[in-house]
């Protein structure tokens, strides 16, 4: 980078975080649209909530209305939407911030990237693993049927490929559990790497 050199402030993370009395952390849901991400993010974010854990959920419909609303669904589109996104939740691990992140993420380079951002034991990645099948017999919005006409294009795991992790911290089966029990389970993970208390 030309001429641009990094200011080194005072207040460090660790100092942050400190204030806060938690680790910062990123909890990084993937899965098909459909699959349950921003449900199983919501609901973990209200338990930590409880918890009196400081928490901000980046949700991929929300963040696409401001941050990212000029980026479509094409392999760039998707590749800069997950960048961005890592670049802000980085910063809000540095502020202190439990944070949640629900995106398809289809790509296993950019969510190693944001995983490459963090410090170690930062990135927690949460596979909601649900069929296919299952996410188009839900189908919340209605997106799939569209896929399905031909209405819309590049429909991840229509038209568009979905790359599921391979050794993801925590791996989800989504396909009829209770969400509080899929909670509970997400907590326990947590404790069980120290990451919270
Ligand atoms: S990505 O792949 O991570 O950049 O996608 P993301 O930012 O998470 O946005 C996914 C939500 O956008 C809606 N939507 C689509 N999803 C997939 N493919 C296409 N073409 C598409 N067009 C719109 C859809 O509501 C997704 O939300 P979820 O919650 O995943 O169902």
């Amino acid at each position: 980078m030309n001429n641009i050199v990094w200011h080194p402030h005072a207040v460090t993370k660790q100092d942050r975080s400190r204030v806060k009395g938690q680790r910062p952390l990123v909890i990084w849901f993937t899965g098909l649209s459909g699959a349950g991400k921003s449900t199983l993010a919501g609901a973990l974010e209200e338990a930590l909530a409880g918890l009196g854990k400081h928490t901000y959920l980046l949700d991929g419909d929300n963040v696409r209305h401001g941050l990212c609303g000029d980026l479509g669904f094409d392999e760039a589109a998707r590749r800069e939407n997950i960048r961005r996104v890592g670049e802000v939740a980085k910063l809000m691990v540095d502020a202190g911030l439990i944070v949640l992140t629900a995106f398809i993420s289809p790509y296993r380079e950019e969510r190693d990237l944001v995983r490459n951002l963090l410090g170690e034991g930062e990135f927690v990645e949460v596979f909601v693993d649900a069929p296919l099948s299952l996410c188009e017999e839900r189908d919340p919005k209605g997106l799939y049927k569209k896929a399905r006409a031909g209405e819309i294009r590049n429909f991840t795991g229509i038209d568009s490929a979905y790359e599921a992790p391979l050794n993801p911290e925590v791996h989800l089966h989504n396909d009829g559990a209770p969400v509080p029990a899929l909670v509970e389970s997400l907590l326990a993970a947590l404790r069980l790497r120290g990451l919270i208390d």
